[in-house]
């Protein structure tokens, strides 16, 4: 069970999914069955769907997140939308780097970075995601690979600009494939990430940053995971766009609160 100083965080990252009145029944759901959770509660539905669901969120302890958004405030970048304009939305949190983005829509390190700069001029909470491919880990590279990804991201900064982020693990190969990590590979990947934090901005940002797993993650093994000491919460793609399955991975069981 993660640290006590850190407060779960259950993040759904709806993708490119949902109409206007998809994502209104979905979120509605989700308020009326929420109650008051103690866990941290965020989705992030597409951009056309933000304002339609913060609105609906309005007094719901959920939180508002988009899934990318441009380094710059306004210009002439055609098809892209700033951090300035999520915070007018309404959105709290902004997820950056998805393996999804850095695979098909050219994401560096070096432009992770930029973004992760101007969400935190605007104040957003940046979900910065990081993670191997298969080949990767099977070429015994996964440690290179987190290294160099929140290196990459995350120089650059003073220690105190960094402590809203949120980092997460999301091994490529278990995203979308129903091959979850295992606990023991969360725990491992986790702690390392947890340290190179440490090696760049000391012990005190590092123990205090959360570290949320994605991949696969169902109500099936999200207790199983919860329980490891460095996986702080959740960031689920397919399983967050069921209400009934979203909240139970929201109330996961952690050993620790019995
Ligand atoms: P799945 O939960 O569908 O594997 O997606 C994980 C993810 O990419 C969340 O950002």
């Amino acid at each position: 069970m993660t640290a006590p100083h850190r407060r779960p965080l259950i993040a759904g990252n709806w993708k490119m999914n949902g109409t206007l009145k998809e994502a209104a029944d979905l979120v509605n759901a989700l308020v009326k069955d929420l109650g008051s959770p103690s866990h941290e509660v965020i989705v992030a539905p597409p951009f056309t769907a933000l304002t339609v669901v913060g609105e609906l969120l309005k007094k719901s302890p959920i939180k508002l997140s988009a899934q990318d958004m441009h380094w710059e405030n306004s210009g002439a970048f055609t098809g892209e939308v700033s951090g300035a304009m999520l915070k007018d939305a309404g959105c709290h949190a902004v997820i950056l780097g998805h393996s999804e983005r850095r695979r098909m829509f050219g994401d560096t390190d070096g432009v992770v970075q930029k973004k992760l700069k101007a969400a935190l001029a605007q104040k957003l909470v940046p979900i910065v995601c990081i993670g191997e491919t298969l080949e990767e880990r099977e070429s015994q590279r996964t440690f290179k690979v987190l290294e160099t990804q929140v290196k990459g991201a995350l120089t650059g900064f003073a220690p105190s600009d960094l402590s809203t982020v949120v980092l997460a693990y999301e091994p490529v190969w278990a995203i979308g494939t129903g091959k979850t990590a295992t606990p023991d590979q969360a725990q491992e990947a986790h702690l390392f990430v947890r340290k190179q934090v440490a090696g760049l901005y000391g012990d005190a940002l590092a123990q205090g940053m959360r570290i949320l797993y994605g991949g696969s993650v169902t109500p099936e093994n999200v207790d199983t995971l919860m329980a490891q000491p460095d996986v702080d919460g959740a960031l689920v793609g397919g399983a967050s766009l069921k209400p009934i399955g979203f909240l139970r991975i929201v109330n996961f069981k952690s050993p620790a609160a019995h």
